[in-house]
């Protein structure tokens, strides 16, 4: 590799720690780390996953590497530092920012996300694209998960880094989260390397829901088994484990995770009134789409009969339909 490759590997490590110096053990970071503490964030948590706080000055980070004799040019590369073309001076990216370092698979530093101590925005600061970081490729915790993903044969996604270190502080070491964007090819690649399984355990809002449709939709077309765990009452997974605890997050929500079919007929449920006559046969068309798409005849039996139940319809009618279904898909 490279000189400016290595030299912004050892810029990132550097500052990692630095950060995360300034979080720990400075009366500059005492607010943040106050911040994090009433958020339920352990300082054990913020070891194991090197949370550091960013000084909000123009230039801390461009002198400190300046100092250590790294090229500027190189650090704007890095995405660290930013160019001010009028006077060709350069100052800092990350300004007063909660700073989640983001490793690589092996566990090396190559980005970072900064988020805000008040309501400034971006929520989320990240290093742009450079030549060591690629958002649409990076899984958060990966690195530190995957012995527990290949261990226990499933991952667990989550929309967002607080909602991973929360599940790993609540006993869920199998978590991995995307970089708020959806998921790629790239993504889905990494993860079929190590589990069979994914559990998607997204936020609670509609968002939330419609990017679980998404992603299960896209693992499960990768050959994945998929399970859904939904949080209730729009909350976040986050947000679920500070109020109600890790035993009833490992139970409730990532032990009672539905069936993708499950998932759906719950999904489809949205925004329909089933009182409705015509709503009502929408539905059982999406739903028996769904069934017909199943592997395994024993589970399209099993879901039909369910339907017909609910619904109180003939499970021959629906049977039928579902064959036709069944035979244009194939
Ligand atoms: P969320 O808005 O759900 O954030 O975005 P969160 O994880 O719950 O954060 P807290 O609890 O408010 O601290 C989910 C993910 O989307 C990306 C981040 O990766 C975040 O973890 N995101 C969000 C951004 O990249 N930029 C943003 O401004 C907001
Ligand atoms: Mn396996
Ligand atoms: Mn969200
Ligand atoms: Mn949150
Ligand atoms: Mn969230």
């Amino acid at each position: 590799i490279s000189k400016e490759h290595k030299q912004i590997m050892e810029a990132h490590e550097l500052l990692a720690k630095f950060y995360h110096h300034l979080l720990m053990n400075t009366t500059e970071g005492q607010e943040a780390l106050d911040y994090l503490e009433k958020r339920g964030f352990s300082k054990e948590d913020l070891d194991a996953f090197q949370i550091g706080w960013s000084l909000p000055n123009w230039d801390f980070t461009v002198k400190f590497l300046q100092k250590r004799g790294f090229t500027l040019e190189w650090m704007e590369k890095a995405g660290l530092i930013i160019h001010k073309e009028e006077d060709g001076t350069y100052f800092d990216r990350f300004r007063g920012r909660i700073m989640f370092p983001l490793h690589d698979e092996k566990g090396k530093v190559v980005a970072f996300s900064g988020r805000s101590l008040h309501d400034e925005k971006p929520k989320y600061l990240n290093s742009p694209e450079t030549p060591i970081f690629n958002k649409s490729r990076l899984l958060y915790n990966f690195h530190r998960a995957r012995p527990s993903i290949r261990k226990q044969h499933h991952a667990v996604l989550f929309e967002g880094f607080a909602d991973v270190i929360a599940a790993a502080s609540a006993g869920v070491e199998t978590g991995i989260a995307t970089m708020g964007t959806s998921l790629t090819d790239a993504h889905i690649q990494q993860i079929r390397r190590v589990a069979d399984q994914v559990i998607i355990c997204f936020d609670g809002d509609s968002a939330g829901i419609q990017a679980a449709f998404r992603a299960s939709n896209l693992l499960s077309d990768s050959g994945c088994e998929i399970k859904v765990a939904l949080i209730p009452d729009k909350m976040d997974p986050d947000d679920y484990i500070r109020k109600y605890g890790a035993e009833k997050f490992r139970n409730n929500v990532i032990g009672t995770a539905m069936t993708l079919i499950a998932f759906k007929m719950e999904y489809y449920k949205q925004g329909k009134n089933l009182q409705d006559e015509g709503q009502k046969l929408h539905y059982i068309e999406e739903v028996v789409a769904e069934i017909s798409k199943l592997k395994k005849a024993v589970e399209r039996d099993y879901y039909l009969r369910q339907i017909a139940e609910q619904f109180s319809l003939s499970l021959d009618a629906l049977k039928q339909q579902e064959k036709q279904l069944f035979f244009k898909e194939r």
